[in-house]
């Protein structure tokens, strides 16, 4: 039966211990599994279909939040790791090797770009250009053997018409990485559009919370699970049982948070608009953004998520005394969490881009990136005004 995304979050993981009458699932806190009968030196089967004995490979908690993900993300299978970077870490491993090419968004999230930069020294290039621009789908002509985008970018939140990069990429025989961890599966599921995989940082808006750390593969073919499930046994990095059960309680609000969070950063997105202390504001729900018509046909619902950014009237002062203004809102650099973040790019995305690069994307050094949260939108608006108000 074909169920709807809400539905799925909730009930999709499958667990069901039908003899203790358990219906939640639990924490199976072991790093081993014991072996049914010790003469034959053959482990159980886990459910799928792979040895289980030991919790680097498989683990029940585990499973069932794979379970999950892999509905949400419409794919045939799920691993999840202990952190986003970990995930990106075996997908270039399963991908790359000596002269490979790599192409990735000038925009995406730095350590996955250093990375990729820092696999020179094994003979791989790394080719950097714009997501939103044609000049991404002239540079996969050019012999590439990866390339990864972001569904939207950070910390500028443009939408990048996906479906078309992924159309490029098939046609080219490339294999495309969608991280969809700014538009999560509520918006869009880029292997509806032949992407080879999907990517998550579960540290954002899938875990909610802001106390978890952990990332997500999401493959359309058998063979690349047991391809990238090889790299993670190799590479020891599975979530551990703990976060796998944070994770699944998260999911289960994933759709009813980030309607919220799009709704508050909406809201003060048309807040800042009005504000005489704000020189811009970037966000693709906004009636003025030049990426609300990529977000409407790409996304399956009007929503943009919780991200908004915003330049203060003046410099870098400027910014920073309203950085350090805020007193409800936390200067903390992730997003996608319960409670709302301000970041100052400058120092966190753009840390290691020169400034034409800054340039060339419009980061400057009166830049502020917002998280929305869960919190009441009017206070959030109060705290923001009383930021702005000191400058
Ligand atoms: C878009 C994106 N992808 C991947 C990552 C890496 O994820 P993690 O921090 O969970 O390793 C991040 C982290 O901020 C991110 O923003």
């Amino acid at each position: 039966m074909m169920r709807r995304p809400s539905t799925e979050a909730i009930h999709g993981h499958e667990y069901r211990d039908r003899e203790r009458g358990v219906f939640k699932v639990p924490i199976y806190q072991t790093a081993v599994y014991e072996y049914p009968d010790s003469c034959t030196g053959k482990p159980r089967l886990s459910d799928r279909g792979l040895d289980l004995k030991y919790s680097r490979e498989e683990n029940h908690t585990i499973r069932a939040l794979e379970r999950l993900l892999a509905k949400l993300e419409k794919g045939v299978d799920c691993l999840v790791f202990g952190s986003g970077m970990a995930a990106i870490a075996a997908a270039y491993f399963s991908k790359l090797s000596a002269g490979s090419r790599i192409l990735l968004p000038l925009e995406c999230y730095g350590t996955t770009q250093e990375l990729a930069q820092n696999l020179s020294k094994f003979g791989i290039e790394c080719i950097l250009a714009r997501s939103d621009t044609g000049e991404f789908l002239e540079k996969l002509e050019g012999g590439i053997a990866l390339a990864l985008v972001e569904t939207i970018t950070n910390p500028m939140v443009r939408v990048v018409d996906v479906r078309e990069v992924a159309k490029r990429c098939r046609e080219l025989d490339v294999p495309l990485i969608v991280d969809n961890t700014f538009s999560t599966p509520i918006l869009y599921n880029p292997l509806e559009d032949n992407a080879w995989i999907t990517l998550h940082s579960l540290t954002k808006y899938i875990s909610g919370h802001n106390d978890v750390v952990g990332g997500a593969i999401i493959v359309g073919d058998e063979e690349d699970a047991k391809s990238l499930w090889n790299w993670r046994r190799k590479l020891g990095s599975i979530m551990s049982p703990f976060d796998a059960f944070l994770t699944i309680r998260g999911v289960a609000t994933l759709e009813a948070r980030f309607e919220k969070q799009s709704k508050n950063a909406l809201e003060i997105a048309e807040f800042l608009e009005d504000h005489p202390k704000i020189e811009r504001v970037y966000y693709p729900g906004l009636s003025s953004s030049p990426y609300k018509s990529t977000a409407d046909s790409l996304f399956k619902r009007r929503l943009y998520g919780g991200v908004l950014s915003f330049k203060v009237r003046g410099g870098q002062r400027e910014a920073l005394e309203v950085l350090r203004g805020t007193e409800l809102i936390k200067s903390s650099p992730s997003l996608g969490g319960v409670e709302s973040l301000l970041t100052y790019p400058v120092w966190t995305a753009a840390k290691n881009m020169s400034r034409e690069q800054m340039e060339m994307l419009e980061i400057s050094e009166n830049l502020l990136r917002l998280s929305a949260g869960l919190e009441d939108a009017e206070d959030l608006k109060e705290d923001l005004d009383k930021a702005l108000s000191k400058i």
